[in-house]
């Protein structure tokens, strides 16, 4: 069997953390690739020779050159700035654009059949770039976020009730930021709804952390943002589609029609296969939590406007 190429963008904190994973994982071969002269190239070596102590087989290259990522299956896109402390997300889109633009002009030369997956932030706005200035296919462009929001939340209720964060089950929607919309309602535990298990106000302060996430990481590290969770996240996405598991994965997809959005990539439920986005999942909101979903679309659609693009 022909072994998977994943070509990952930006070999920063994220770019390389996704490498090591992909790797642990056994998903394939990997490249590396960034602008700055001997980080790929140092950091793919590194982890090729982490590779007999791992008993993994991956093929690890890290190049500036956009050539070695010919015919790969997924690309994983990481390049560009990350906030600081006192920063929000929205603050990156001039320079995150510019960056994506010029890294989608890549892809559209070398890979335009790869199942892309977009990490930079804003994210929802970034996935908005690469699709209009790539004009790939709506089922084989997404975003990373949800699954990193969720993943968030599902630790907190681990905590929280003191159970294996395996029978934790949760998701968000919306857009990645301050607008996202946790939905207690259809999280549970062991099958039980947490609204079952865990009093109002101990469910509103896990939504308000969850929302909060990223920032609770970037005022801890001081010098960037997250990266171990937003790396393996990106890794599971990549895995259901290399695997064509099928997974139903909270990410910013394409919508077209779905909850009444036409024309936007936001966070929803996603089925992601050897087809790329085979599926949205859609299911009753309450009004409120419509409302809320419709503001953190209309927020994405400011996003993108900002961009210019
Ligand atoms: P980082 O600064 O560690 O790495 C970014 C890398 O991109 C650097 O190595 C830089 O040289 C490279 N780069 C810049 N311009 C490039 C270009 N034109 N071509 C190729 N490489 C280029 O940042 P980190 O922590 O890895 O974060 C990367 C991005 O991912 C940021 O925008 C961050 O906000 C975003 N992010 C998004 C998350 C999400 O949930 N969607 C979660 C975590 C980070
Ligand atoms: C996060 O949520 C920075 O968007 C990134 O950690």
């Amino acid at each position: 069997m022909k072994r998977s190429k994943i070509t990952i963008i930006g070999a920063g904190h994220v770019g390389a953390t996704a490498a090591h994973w992909a790797m642990i994982k056994n998903l394939g071969d990997i490249v590396l690739i960034d602008i700055q002269e001997g980080v790929p190239q140092g950091k793919g070596l590194d982890l090729l020779e982490s590779s007999p102590i791992a008993g993994i087989d991956s093929r690890i290259t890290g190049t500036n050159n956009y050539a070695e990522a010919k015919d790969s299956d997924v690309v994983i896109v990481t390049a560009g700035l990350p906030r600081k402390p006192g920063m929000s997300r929205d603050d990156l889109i001039a320079k995150n654009t510019e960056i994506v633009k010029n890294v989608t002009e890549q892809i559209v030369k070398y890979c335009p059949k790869a199942f892309l997956i977009i990490v930079s932030n804003p994210l929802d706005a970034m996935v908005y770039v690469v699709s209009k200035v790539g004009k790939f296919p709506n089922n084989m462009v997404v975003g990373m976020a949800g699954v990193l929001d969720s993943a968030r939340f599902r630790t907190f209720i681990s905590e929280a009730l003191g159970v294996s964060v395996e029978d934790v089950s949760a998701f968000v929607l919306g857009g990645h930021g301050d607008t996202m919309v946790p939905l207690p309602r259809y999280c549970s535990v062991g099958g039980i709804p947490i609204t079952e298990l865990l009093p109002k106000e101990k469910i509103e302060e896990i939504v308000k952390r969850t929302r909060n996430g990223g920032a609770e990481i970037v005022n801890l590290l001081k010098t960037g943002s997250a990266y171990y969770a937003p790396s393996a996240a990106a890794i599971e996405m990549a895995e259901s589609y290399i695997r064509d598991k099928k997974r139903i994965l909270p990410c910013a997809a394409y919508l077209n029609g779905e909850f009444g959005v036409k024309g936007v990539f936001v966070g929803v439920l996603a089925q992601i296969g050897g087809n790329g986005i085979e599926k949205i999942i859609e299911f009753p909101l309450t009004d409120e939590e419509k409302d809320a979903f419709q503001k953190s679309v209309d927020h994405v659609k400011e996003l993108c406007k900002v961009t210019k693009v």
